[in-house]
């Protein structure tokens, strides 16, 4: 009998010690945890305490420019319960990007930046591009200029390259990522770095098998999409944890990899759990209204509804219940 009490009391405990982390976000602003840091492989606040980011990514910057502005930063955080926002800014497509109008794109990024410093948020600023090893240059403009700005900002993170397509970590992307840290820390010495991984930021064992060895404050990204990415893609994640690397979910998805539907919503509560046991932070795609399984806004959101309960769309109902948990 009473090793059955203790027993109880003890699962009770260990239940209780290991959903600790995972809270309410937005309760968990940047007045409260301040300057971040990497401590192993955790993501740690002005304390050195272990601190969890929890929110959702605009769209495309070049498609879905309107959701850019506070009006939307306030309803992700209110609404959406997040302490992180990511911003999405295009490099190279069809419809332009960085490469064809930087003064564009950067107004863009600059208004969300002061947003989240407003409203007491992290922010997240994303390269996005496949193939930033050819767009080195402007790659480190872009960085430049903003860790110039903002990097006394301890709101500040910095995403440096969205998901490379190429396998050659140690060849192409690890030397892309080195000249990008250097340029940013010239800057800004201490905001957090996170970094992409081959395979669309799946294929952490390449970080691992060669990591960047001489910088501090540095993270490298994870990506998946429940109906893509499953148990296969969890192990990567744990093996590379438990060799030491730091990780960051940057992106994920409810649904499959082309953002189609449905939402997988089994798989994507083994991601959460393997994420809050980790004490991982990870970020949504997207703040959209495109008719498509991933957009956590039904077509038609304005800015002013952004995250509204009567606006979520299934996935962004999800969503909102574990930024909240
Ligand atoms: C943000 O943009 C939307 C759509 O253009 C607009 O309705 C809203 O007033 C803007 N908010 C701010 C704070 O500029
Ligand atoms: C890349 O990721 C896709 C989707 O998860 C997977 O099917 C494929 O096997 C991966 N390829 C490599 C080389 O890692």
């Amino acid at each position: 009998m009473r090793f059955s009490l203790l027993f109880f009391v003890l699962l009770v405990a260990s239940v209780w010690v290991s959903r600790a982390l995972a809270k309410d976000a937005a309760l968990e602003p940047v007045s409260k945890h301040g300057q971040l840091a990497v401590d192993g492989v955790n993501l740690v606040n002005q304390n050195g305490e272990k601190v969890q980011l929890k929110g959702m990514g605009l769209f495309w910057s070049i498609w879905m420019p309107y959701y850019y502005n506070k009006t939307t930063v306030d309803g992700i955080k209110e609404y959406c319960h997040s302490n992180i926002v990511r911003t999405m800014t295009a490099v190279d497509t069809i419809s332009g990007g960085y490469l064809t109008d930087p003064d564009y794109e950067n107004a863009l990024v600059d208004a969300v930046i002061e947003a989240a410093i407003e409203d007491d948020m992290y922010v997240l600023l994303d390269w996005q591009d496949f193939e930033a090893e050819n767009h080195l240059e402007a790659s480190l403009e872009f960085f430049d200029r903003i860790s110039k700005k903002y990097g006394s900002y301890p709101n500040i993170i910095y995403e440096t390259y969205n998901e490379p397509i190429t396998l050659e970590w140690s060849s192409l992307v690890k030397p892309y990522h080195e000249a990008v840290i250097k340029t940013i820390r010239a800057n800004d010495p201490d905001n957090v770095i996170i970094l992409g991984t081959p395979n669309y930021s799946t294929r952490l064992d390449l970080a691992v098998a060669d990591p960047i060895l001489d910088q501090t404050n540095i993270m490298y990204s994870l990506h998946f999409y429940a109906g893509t990415q499953k148990e296969a893609n969890r192990q990567v994640a744990k093996d590379a944890i438990d060799a030491g690397l730091p990780v960051f979910v940057t992106e994920y998805g409810t649904v499959n990899a082309d953002a189609s539907p449905p939402v997988d919503e089994e798989e994507a509560e083994l991601w959460y759990t393997f994420m809050d046991e980790y004490g991982l932070s990870y970020v949504n795609f997207a703040i959209s209204d495109k008719d498509e399984g991933a957009a956590a806004l039904i077509p038609g959101t304005a800015p002013e509804n952004v995250c509204r309960e009567d606006y979520l769309t299934e996935s962004g109902r999800l969503v909102v219940k574990h930024n909240k948990a």
